[in-house]
């Protein structure tokens, strides 16, 4: 018994930590996708249509923070500015949660605007919209070097794809560099345990156990070796059960989990927050209480740091008739 309150009061530790490092950081889906990293392959760029002169500007170079050369136009810049239907296309290969984008220049061309279209299936495309249904513009990039953030309003939107589709530029063409943010399950840090395979569901993950003798939503029941296969005694040793915390955690709670964990951490701080603003408020009363003592100032001052506030929370207000008579004594 003893035993599963520690681990469910690890349960709790772990996920709280997770939770405020989590809201510290401020990771609500908005991680890099990989086109900077090259996760994202070159395969997985493409675009119409490419300048050919005076170099190459292939759609996979669109990558945040690459560099120009001699060689590389180190961008996709556009084939002609004025050209209709131009974009640049990012194809995930499954269904991610995209949150936001970031854009840089380059060569002294950029965009300065673009909207967003994005699709489960390469076939029907879904305008990224206002909350007002009117197509979304958004701002893009000033010069060349800088790097322009941009977050989705309403939320992660869900798609395979995205398409960029510039509409105004500066320096003369388009240029664009790209880093795509948001998430899926199964990214670099996939809650199943290796060797485990992970699968992305839509909103969902699940873990294919490799081998079979491991179990569990994270596949972190390791029961290979053992012989036996689980019964309801097990007890998960500690760092299987931090493990799944911290596994669980990253791929979302249940709102009641949350919910606890709300109730676990923030209230006790929110009461923490009542007890020492009482306390405070006691001590200052005293302070002024023993400064005053029926309502005229008592000289010389008394040493009031002296006192400290364990006695004020016993004896509750310490009474002006205290301190007079205790001043009486000490005359
Ligand atoms: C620029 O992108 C190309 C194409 O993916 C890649 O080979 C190259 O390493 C990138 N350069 C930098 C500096 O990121
Ligand atoms: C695009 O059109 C504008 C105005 O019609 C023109 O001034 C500009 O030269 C054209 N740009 C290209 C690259 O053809
Ligand atoms: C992706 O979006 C769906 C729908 O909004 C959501 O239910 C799910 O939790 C999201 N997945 C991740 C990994 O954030």
């Amino acid at each position: 018994m003893i035993m599963k309150v520690q681990h469910e009061c690890l349960f709790l530790l772990t996920c709280c930590m997770i939770l405020m490092f989590d809201s510290i950081v401020g990771d609500e889906c908005r991680r890099p996708m990989g086109l900077q990293s090259g996760a994202v392959r070159d395969a997985q760029l493409s675009a119409r249509c490419i300048a050919t002169s005076p170099l190459y500007a292939w759609a996979f170079q669109a990558r945040l923070n690459n560099a120009s050369s001699e060689a590389t136009s180190g961008a996709w810049v556009a084939c002609d500015a004025n050209r209709t239907g131009l974009f640049l296309q990012v194809d995930f290969l499954k269904v991610r949660n995209v949150s936001g984008l970031m854009t840089q220049g380059q060569n002294g061309m950029y965009t300065a605007s673009y909207q967003l279209v994005y699709s489960m299936d390469g076939q029907r495309w879904s305008m990224y919209q206002d909350e007002d249904a009117t197509t979304k513009v958004f701002d893009g990039n000033t010069d060349d070097v800088g790097t322009v953030t941009q977050y989705f309003d309403q939320g992660p939107i869900t798609a395979r794809y995205i398409r960029i589709l510039p509409l105004t530029y500066g320096g003369g063409n388009f240029a664009l560099r790209l880093e795509i943010l948001g998430c899926a399950w199964c990214d670099a840090d996939s809650p199943c345990i290796a060797p485990a395979v992970c699968e992305d569901l839509v909103d969902d993950y699940e873990c294919h156990c490799t081998p079979d003798c491991m179990q569990g939503k994270n596949c972190q029941l390791d029961y290979c070796g053992t012989g036996t296969m689980p019964s309801s005694e097990y007890q998960p040793s500690s760092t299987e059960i931090m493990t799944t915390a911290a596994k669980s955690c990253a791929s979302g709670l249940q709102p009641w989990e949350r919910a606890l964990i709300v109730i676990f951490t923030i209230c006790p701080l929110a009461a923490l927050a009542v007890v020492l603003t009482f306390l405070t408020q006691r001590y200052l009363r005293l302070q002024y209480q023993m400064t005053t003592v029926y309502g005229r100032p008592v000289s010389p001052q008394p040493s009031i740091i002296s006192y400290d506030v364990s006695k004020v929370i016993k004896s509750g207000y310490l009474q002006s008739y205290d301190v007079s008579r205790s001043r009486a004594n000490q005359a």
